[in-house]
């Protein structure tokens, strides 16, 4: 009985253990803690994001240097290539198993002996774990540390400062609003929804400053000529009565605002709250 009560209880367990992800599911692997120590807050600058470019110019010059056969080049971008690809076990201890520091040693040995032909079949080996390391790791250390952040910025209105959510329910209440009052008959509220959009747009377009000191046409982009412009056909729309261009000029907004700063701003945002 036992016996039977401990097989049992052993093949429950063993299957939990093995038991399969759900084929909807996938899982992620999220960075090492160590990482951050070398982005912003922590670090003034974006170190990890910097060595990842000097490795690329890298591995550029010393493809370029073999095929002219310039020995003295070749040997300066690798000694530098050696260095960056050698101090991602240093800032990041956890990431050496993604290392293959046999063949940087190869590729070292054939750069020394000025051995040109034999320098291709190691850097595609380190190529591999470049792209290896990428898959598993990129977006998700992109969205980590470098995803703009808007929880702390609040957005004037009517009613007071708003944080960023809460604005963006109204704008999307007032929006809807437009639409389903003109399509309706009721002119005159979608005359007013529009007014208070346009004020909330204005509102929005002060905090673009906040990250963007000193670039006036980054708010141009999303809120400029082409928002105000399809606003003032949405104007005309409403006075007109005239529904297809209501319609079409609401889109214009909303596809030349809202959607094109969400597709800059919102969708990373939206990955590092999925993994915080
Ligand atoms: C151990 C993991 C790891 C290895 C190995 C690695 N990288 Fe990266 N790399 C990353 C991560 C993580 C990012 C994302 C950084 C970010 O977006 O802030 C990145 C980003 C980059 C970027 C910038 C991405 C872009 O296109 O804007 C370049 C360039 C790059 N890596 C080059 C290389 C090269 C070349 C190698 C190999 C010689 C390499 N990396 C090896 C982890 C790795
Ligand atoms: C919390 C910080 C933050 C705020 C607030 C913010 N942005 Fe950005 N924005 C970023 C970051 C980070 C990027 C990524 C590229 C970069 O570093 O310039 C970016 C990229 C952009 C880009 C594309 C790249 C470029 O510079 O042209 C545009 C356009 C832009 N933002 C417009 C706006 C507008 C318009 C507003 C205000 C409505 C705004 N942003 C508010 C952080 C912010
Ligand atoms: C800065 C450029 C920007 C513009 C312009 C913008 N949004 Fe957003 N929107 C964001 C960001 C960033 C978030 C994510 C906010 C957060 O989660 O803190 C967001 C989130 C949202 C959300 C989800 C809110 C929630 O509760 O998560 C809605 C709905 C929305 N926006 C509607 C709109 C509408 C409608 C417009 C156009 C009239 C618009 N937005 C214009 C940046 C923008």
């Amino acid at each position: 009985m036992l016996k039977k009560l401990v097989a049992s209880t052993f093949i429950i367990c063993l299957c939990v253990l093995i038991w399969p992800v759900h084929a909807n599911e996938k899982s992620i692997s999220l960075p090492p803690a160590s990482l951050a120590q070398w982005y912003k807050p922590a670090n003034k600058r974006q170190v990890w994001l910097h060595t990842m470019f000097n490795l690329r110019r890298e591995l550029q010059a010393i493809e370029r240097y073999a095929e002219a056969r310039d020995q003295a080049h070749l040997q300066k971008w690798s000694d530098q290539f050696s260095q960056h690809y050698e101090s991602i076990q240093k800032m990041v201890p956890e990431w050496s198993d993604e290392l293959d520091l046999e063949q940087l040693g190869l590729l070292k040995q054939s750069v020394a002996l000025g051995a040109f032909d034999e320098i291709k079949r190691p850097l595609g080996k380190l190529k591999q774990t470049c792209k290896s390391c990428h898959g598993e790791f990129r977006v998700i250390v992109a969205a980590s540390y470098r995803a703009p952040d808007f929880s702390g910025i609040q957005v004037k209105s009517a009613q007071g400062e708003q944080s960023y959510p809460d604005t963006m329910e109204r704008l999307s209440t007032l929006i809807n609003q437009i639409k389903i009052a003109s399509e309706d008959g009721f002119y005159t509220e979608a005359k007013d929804a529009l007014v208070e959009l346009r004020a909330n747009l204005g509102s929005l377009g002060e905090t673009c400053d906040s990250c963007h000191q000193g670039e006036p046409e980054a708010k141009e982009r999303f809120l400029g000529q082409r928002t105000y412009g399809a606003m003032e056909e949405l104007q005309a729309g409403l006075e007109s009565e005239d529904q297809k261009l209501t319609g079409r000029s609401l889109g214009g907004v909303a596809v030349y605002s809202c959607a094109r700063c969400h597709s800059v701003h919102r969708s990373l945002m939206d990955l590092k709250g999925f993994i915080d």
